[in-house]
């Protein structure tokens, strides 16, 4: 599945409302929003790897249940629309989680390791009940400037 837009984009973080996982304290919702929330703060310069962080759990409302596959099938849905490296930083942190800071596929990434690590940390840390972390409509913008500088779609042959 591939988003064909921004407004399909904002819908699907907006399905993750009440979206649970067993343990966390906070849906799904709100932990991308902190994930982003927090890597604007520790990398204010780093829009697309904030955008990775708010995106980076599309996966788990795209085929719910299918856990191991969620950073895969996120990465290629936001790809069309928000670039190759949003689309590899997504992917990463899932090996980032699989085999933890330092494992072997996060080193083989490359440049791209190191800010891999940034959002998976950022991910670990994006659980805490009351946390305000601003609200979906405050990263359209942005969204909608990466789209424009990288999409793929509605480009003439
Ligand atoms: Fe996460």
């Amino acid at each position: 599945m591939e988003l064909r837009g921004v407004d399909e984009l904002m819908d699907l973080l907006s399905g993750c409302r009440g979206v649970r996982t067993p343990g966390d304290p906070v849906d799904l919702h709100e932990h991308a929003l902190q994930t982003a929330a927090l890597l604007r703060r520790g990398r204010p310069a780093d829009k697309e790897l904030q955008i990775a962080g708010l995106v980076h759990e599309l996966g788990r409302v795209l085929r719910p249940g299918d856990r191991p596959a969620h950073p895969d099938l996120a990465a290629h849905a936001v790809r069309p629309l928000l670039g190759d490296r949003v689309f590899r930083l997504v992917r990463l942190h899932g090996l980032a989680r699989l085999h933890g800071a330092g494992g072997t596929p996060v080193e083989a990434a490359g440049p791209l390791a190191e800010d891999a690590l940034t959002l998976r940390q950022a991910h670990d840390a994006a659980h805490v009940p009351g946390l305000d972390a601003g609200v979906l409509d405050d990263w359209r913008t942005l969204l909608e400037l990466c789209a424009a500088r990288h999409s793929r779609l509605g480009a003439v042959d």
